[in-house]
């Protein structure tokens, strides 16, 4: 199994700035930091939606300010973002956004350093796909910023694969990590849960066995379903109602009872099991802490087969991560 840290969390800062203000924001990350948290995930676009202006950057500028007012933080936590779905006006997100054309990428990065008030990223995610750029342009475009590693979220495995060997034959770093949502539910094929605005945004087998093969990380963004696990005020959402996660959520019920666990932090746990990264967007103090109890379970050999073999288990085998 593979071993469970406190710096296997990451801590999703999507909201922070916006939803989530900026007192709170600060205290969720110097809880985190405490906590033995590492990696915070942000992007250049977050939280357009949610902010006044119809831009992101809100989460970026908080994230920021909050580097500056801790001195010596910077050098014990890693700092990923995201570059591509900023919309180009308020309003205009999906069909009219910065996308990853060489100019794109490199006036996005540059705008990321300045709100984060740093000089270097640890790492740097594709957001999403932009069929109107070859992604070997893209794959050149990354080439000398000042980030140490490159992922992509939201591609298919097809197209990772093509980006993948464009910067092996030049000779640059090729991506080494993924970043999609997964959680234990699986949603009815053919439909996307809420928050997942991508066709390709759900981890798949295709995508696993990829990243499996490949050595890559793989980074779960709303494994959680927002709290819907267990917030009795949210309900799980329309597109994982069939009848295999029914069965799903009964051995989830089951295997949470025995570990006197939340269901999320079950969830947790398994995912970390399986070598996937979670991701808490988490608004509250006492989300994150129950976010790090749940990395810690410590969930038997015979409760994760259980978890894995309610339907079927070939796609679950483990894989290597950082
Ligand atoms: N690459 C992408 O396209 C993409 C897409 C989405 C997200 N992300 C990344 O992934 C991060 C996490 O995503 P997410 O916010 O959607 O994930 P999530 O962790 O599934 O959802 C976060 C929400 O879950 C609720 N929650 C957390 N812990 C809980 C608990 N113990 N009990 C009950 N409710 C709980 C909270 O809702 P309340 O605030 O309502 O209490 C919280 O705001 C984001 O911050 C972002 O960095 C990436």
């Amino acid at each position: 199994m593979t071993e469970v840290k406190p710096s296997s969390l990451v801590l999703g800062a999507m909201m922070f700035g916006t939803a989530v203000d900026e007192a709170t924001s600060f205290a969720l990350l110097d809880r985190f930091v405490e906590r033995g948290g590492v990696w915070l995930d942000t992007a250049d676009c977050y939280a357009f939606w949610a902010s006044d202006t119809g831009h992101g950057g809100d989460s970026e500028r908080v994230l920021g300010r909050w580097l500056a007012a801790r001195p010596g933080i910077r050098s014990k936590v890693r700092i990923a973002t995201k570059l591509g779905a900023e919309p180009l006006e308020p309003g205009s997100w999906p069909d009219r956004r910065e996308g990853l054309s060489p100019a794109a990428v490199r006036t996005a990065f540059a705008g990321s350093l300045d709100r984060l008030g740093v000089d270097r990223v640890d790492l740097l995610w594709l957001h999403q796909e932009d069929r109107s750029v070859p992604i070997e342009e893209t794959v050149d475009a990354l080439d000398g910023l000042a980030a140490d590693r490159f992922g992509i979220s939201n591609h298919p495995a097809w197209l990772v694969e093509r980006g993948r060997a464009h910067a092996r034959s030049v000779g640059a770093r090729p991506f080494d990590a993924l970043q999609l949502n997964a959680t234990y539910l699986r949603p009815r094929p053919g439909t996307l849960p809420p928050g997942v605005a991508h066709r390709f945004g759900v981890l798949s087998d295709e995508q696993a066995d990829y990243a499996a093969e490949h050595g890559m990380d793989v980074w779960a963004y709303t494994p959680l379903l927002s709290g819907a696990y267990d917030n009795p005020r949210k309900d799980i959402p329309e597109a994982y109602d069939h009848p295999g996660n029914a069965s799903r959520l009964a051995v989830l019920d089951e295997v949470a009872k025995e570990a006197d666990a939340a269901r999320g932090q079950v969830v947790l746990a398994w995912l970390l099991s399986r070598g996937i990264r979670p991701m808490l967007g988490g608004s509250k103090l006492v989300q994150l802490d129950a976010a790090f109890d749940g990395v810690a379970l410590e969930l038997s050999a015979d409760q994760l087969r259980r978890l894995d073999e309610v339907d079927r288990s070939d796609w679950a085998a483990p894989y290597a991560q950082r």
